[in-house]
């Protein structure tokens, strides 16, 4: 696999159910996942052309072409429910657009049993949403790739109502649970942060007391919840 990231999402992928990866870029999530039989077929999807070409090349290259089609289109919309799609990946995005394309597809009832999410940030947004329309997170794993910490959301569609604490929210209901050593560190370090902000506003005149009840609330749920 080419990145610890794309291993660690290629980790939850579910076994011979059929996939579509949004935004897949060069494709290498499904080709990998292919190859080693994880499923037998994926729809790699990519809303710019370049990406897309970069997609049908490798997919040809190796050879996969009758196992991987591709689409061009803007997240979910070039799909319905024919193309009887079990899990979807999003991946490499920000949160607040993986949000507006599963609201997209949600909007038009388009559901999927499994979902496997990374937001480069706006976790909490992810799970939020998630939340409100029937998914349970059910695994969550967290990596480092360089400088920046990745985590990964797994959730499925369920019949009863999900609800979770605004802990759960912001950490995640299973890395709150298992508390990682990366997870830890990531939360320290923004604890860290936190603090040297609040130390700042509360020493100007004009303070934001909106801002710093905010900040407040966060160390609060950091240090009870996570240190
Ligand atoms: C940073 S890359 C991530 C590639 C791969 N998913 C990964 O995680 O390594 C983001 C990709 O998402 C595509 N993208 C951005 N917005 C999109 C959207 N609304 N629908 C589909 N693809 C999108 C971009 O063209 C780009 O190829």
């Amino acid at each position: 696999m080419h990145s610890k990231r794309l291993e660690a999402i290629a980790n939850l992928v579910n076994h011979n159910q059929k996939l579509a990866d949004i935004g897949t870029d060069h494709a290498y999530l499904p080709i990998d996942l292919v190859e080693k039989g994880v499923i037998s077929s994926a729809i790699a999807a990519d809303i710019a052309e370049g990406p897309l070409n970069n997609a049908v090349e490798n997919i040809q290259q190796h050879q996969l072409a009758d196992k991987i089609s591709t689409r061009l289109g803007n997240g979910l919309v070039p799909f319905s429910k024919a193309d009887e799609v079990e899990q979807v990946v999003i991946a490499g995005m920000g949160g607040k657009l993986i949000v507006d394309i599963l609201e997209e597809a949600s909007q038009r009832q388009l559901y999927f049993e499994t979902l496997i999410l990374e937001p480069n940030i706006g976790e909490e947004e992810v799970r939020q949403w998630l939340m409100t329309h029937h998914y349970q997170i059910t695994e969550e794993t967290i990596v480092k790739e360089g400088r920046h910490i990745y985590e990964i959301i797994k959730a499925v569609q369920v019949n009863q109502k999900v609800t979770y604490s605004e802990a759960e929210l912001l950490f995640g209901p299973v890395l709150v649970q298992e508390k990682p050593e990366l997870f830890i560190q990531k939360w320290q370090h923004k604890l860290d942060t936190l603090t040297t902000i609040l130390r700042q506003l509360k020493q100007h005149a004009d303070n934001n007391q909106e801002k710093i009840e905010e900040f407040e609330n966060t160390v609060r749920l950091i240090e009870q919840e996570v240190l």
